[in-house]
């Protein structure tokens, strides 16, 4: 897959592209990667752009022409184009599976108030909000989209931390635990140290659910309206819920 990021400020994402688990999958050649500096397709000897907005109103646009010349200078035919923006639909991990599934994700990092509508009317597929809280830089919010995108690719990560991850299949992730055994005062859970590996899928999933019904109840509820949540973890949840109310 190759990313083709515009940005006013390229500096931002090339340090993630170029550090840890994503410049290994850089030097495999899973993984591609373009830098359009929009600032590069300014038309005047300022290297002008931003505009004001028709109509009045706070703050400033991305002028229009330079932006359209830099999303017209990214050539593969098949590419989805995608602005991240606030008002955007909201980024979920499914969204990001979807995207994984793209050969070329042109990505426009937003500044100042925004973008012309009828750039997106013309190049845009998706507008993506990753949360409701608005941020200053479109790259940050374009580098979680990245993040969350790339490691789903065949080959960046082993298959079966992906299986076991949170929202894999609805829930949270169960708590981990790594050596020594006794720490700040607290032992690691007994089972986890037993090698029973049912005894260990067990303890985990009950783990999962409770943690989810603690923290994010509504994926509790969209599991169970897709047929995720097994009959075993149902008579977990009764049993979590009994002692809650205990
Ligand atoms: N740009 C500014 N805030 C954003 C958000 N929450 N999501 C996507 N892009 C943004």
């Amino acid at each position: 897959m190759k990313f083709h990021v515009l940005t006013l400020f390229p500096e931002i994402p090339r340090a993630f592209f170029e550090s840890s688990i994503m410049a290994k999958a850089v030097q495999k050649g899973i993984i591609a990667y373009d830098l359009v500096n929009i600032r590069d397709f300014a038309l005047d000897k300022h290297k002008t752009c931003d505009d004001s907005p028709y109509g009045g109103g706070a703050g400033m646009l991305m002028m229009t022409k330079p932006l359209a010349s830099a999303l017209d200078s990214v050539k593969p035919r098949k590419k989805r184009v995608i602005y991240v923006t606030p008002s955007g639909k909201k980024f979920t991990q499914n969204l990001a599976y979807e995207l994984s599934r793209e050969s070329d994700l042109v990505i426009i990092c937003g500044r100042y108030e925004g973008i012309d509508q009828r750039i997106i009317d013309s190049y845009v597929d998706d507008e993506i909000s990753i949360g409701d809280y608005v941020l200053s830089s479109g790259e940050a919010a374009a580098t979680v989209i990245i993040d969350a995108v790339y490691r789903l690719i065949d080959g960046v990560i082993k298959s079966e931390s992906l299986e076991e991850e949170s929202f894999s299949d609805g829930l949270l992730e169960y708590p981990q635990y790594t050596r020594p055994e006794e720490f700040l005062d607290q032992k690691v859970p007994e089972v986890l140290l037993s090698g029973h590996h049912e005894k260990i899928r067990v303890w985990r999933l009950k783990q999962r659910l409770a943690k989810t019904m603690r923290m994010r109840p509504d994926l509790i509820a969209k599991a169970r309206e897709s047929g995720k949540i097994t009959k075993e973890a149902e008579k977990m949840i009764e049993e979590i819920t009994r002692i809650g109310e205990q």
